[in-house]
């Protein structure tokens, strides 16, 4: 079925370059960017959007992180979209995700790992209504 997943280039990707990269191989996977914009992240915003973090141990790093340049933020629709985009994200570390996958070719970070995708389709709706009011959600026309 068609879904929608939120993802973010966080700060080390815009730092380092890679909003256009990523754009690409989410374009080159054949999914729709139906929202997009660049923001600089909030403590609050931060802590909404990590809310099950936010008693973890590595929370104040995350919000440092996070908080420290901009972010771009996406939704991202397609078939399956949520799983799709978390096999293209690849795993958590990027010590540990695969070669081909976003984090296992640039980044060896755990926390700075460029990327964030929702982890299911009830996130993807919160995240979504966090970063996004419905009126900045495009629609495209028939497929060209
Ligand atoms: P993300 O998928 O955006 O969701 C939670 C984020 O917390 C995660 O990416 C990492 O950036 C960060 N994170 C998760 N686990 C750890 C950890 N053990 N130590 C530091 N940061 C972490």
């Amino acid at each position: 079925a068609s879904e929608r997943t939120l993802i973010l280039v966080k700060p080390d990707g815009v730092q380092r370059k890679l909003i256009g990269t990523i754009v690409s191989r989410i374009e080159n996977k054949g999914l729709n960017i139906i929202a997009l914009k660049m923001l600089n992240v909030t403590a609050e915003l931060s802590k909404q959007h990590y809310a099950e973090h936010v008693e973890k141990p590595f929370y104040p790093d995350l919000e440092s992180f996070i908080t420290s340049a901009p972010v771009v933020a996406m939704i991202v629709e397609g078939p399956e979209a949520v799983s799709v985009m978390r096999m293209l994200i690849g795993a958590t570390n990027g010590r540990e995700a695969a070669p081909g996958t976003i984090r296992g070719d640039y980044g060896s970070s755990r926390q700075m790992n460029m990327i964030h995708g929702s982890d299911s389709v009830d996130s993807a709706k919160r995240e979504i209504g966090i970063y996004f009011t419905d009126n900045e959600i495009c629609s495209y026309g028939v497929a060209l």
